[in-house]
């Protein structure tokens, strides 16, 4: 809507009035006739112009904007929410303590990491001894079947067996079946699989086994007696005794593993369990497992 200023109104009005008695004075007085012809002269042109806009004339246009939304009431629940304080405040002491209390127990996750051969050895071993070149650096496979996501544990139920395989390489028993239900032929995948016999320590084969079956095919670690096993790679690792895979320990690798799963074996069981048991995970008596 257009205000009229009010200097403008003034003028207008002052200029219809001035238009009125100059036109007298015109005709009166002959003594100012410049100036009176002067005023003449402008005021019926201040007058036209202040008029189209005097403030009667202008119509009153209907608002068209929307009426604006009355505030509604905030629901009772709603101010009860933003009054209430989060935390109760016993517990401020508590969430204050957590940051500390994550931060020292991903220090003592990554000491494990970190420190513990069984998991960084095995780890680094499964590179350096080529594994992870055949068959992946997460398992995945290459040339070498896939290890990851349970493959090497179906082919291999029990670690005792994956122990001979890896020891032994495929060439050794090329075309004969090997692995749980006869799964697999050696040398089917058209390579071989190379001995580790001479290349690994007798723990060192079981740390990278552990690897591929813990780390890379998520095999369950808090089964019966596994933690032992992992007890037993710990300390024979940090004895660094370098004890070789010889004919003996082969014999009681064989000795132990299932001859349903791994050409060669006997399933005798070690001549003397107590002084050399076999090796890898052993569930207890009456764990029944
Ligand atoms: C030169 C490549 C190569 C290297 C190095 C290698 N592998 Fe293999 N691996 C193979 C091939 C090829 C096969 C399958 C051979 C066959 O057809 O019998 C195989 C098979 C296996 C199998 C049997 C898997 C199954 O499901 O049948 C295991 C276990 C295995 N390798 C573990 C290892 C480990 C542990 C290492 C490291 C110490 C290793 N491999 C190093 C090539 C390799």
């Amino acid at each position: 809507m257009t205000e009229i200023p009010e200097h403008l109104l003034k003028r207008s009005k002052a200029a219809k009035g001035g238009a009125s008695g100059g036109s007298g004075d015109s005709g009166g007085s002959s003594s100012e006739p410049a100036s009176d012809g002067g005023d003449a002269g402008n005021t019926p042109v201040a007058a036209a112009a202040a008029t189209p806009a005097a403030p009667a004339e202008v119509p009153e246009f209907p608002n068209l904007d929307p009426e604006p939304e009355p505030e509604k009431p905030e629901p009772e629940f709603v101010t009860a929410s933003k009054s209430r304080q989060r935390i109760p405040v016993w517990a401020l002491p508590v969430v204050a303590a957590l940051p500390v209390w994550a931060w020292g127990f991903a220090g003592t996750m990554q000491e494990r990491e970190v420190e513990d051969p069984v998991f960084v050895e095995s780890s680094e071993l499964y590179a350096s001894a080529g594994c992870a070149g055949c068959h992946g650096a997460a398992g995945g496979g290459g040339s070498g079947y896939q290890l990851s996501d349970g493959e090497v544990i179906t082919t291999f139920p029990e670690v005792v067996d994956m122990m001979v395989h890896v020891a032994r390489g495929s060439a050794a028993i090329a075309g004969e079946s090997y692995g749980a239900d006869g799964r697999r032929v050696a040398g089917d995948s058209g390579a071989a699989m190379p001995a580790q016999r001479d290349a690994l320590t007798r723990v060192e084969l079981e740390l990278v086994i552990f690897h591929e079956r813990a780390v890379l095919s998520g095999e369950d670690m808090d089964q019966p007696g596994y933690e032992e096993w992992m007890e037993h790679m710990r300390e024979a690792y940090e004895s660094g005794e370098e004890l070789p895979i010889d004919d003996e320990y082969f014999d009681l690798l064989l000795a132990c593993a299932d001859p349903a799963v791994t050409p060669g074996a006997t399933g005798a069981g070690p001549e003397d369990p107590e002084e050399t048991p076999c090796p890898g995970p052993h569930a207890e008596e009456g764990d029944g497992a």
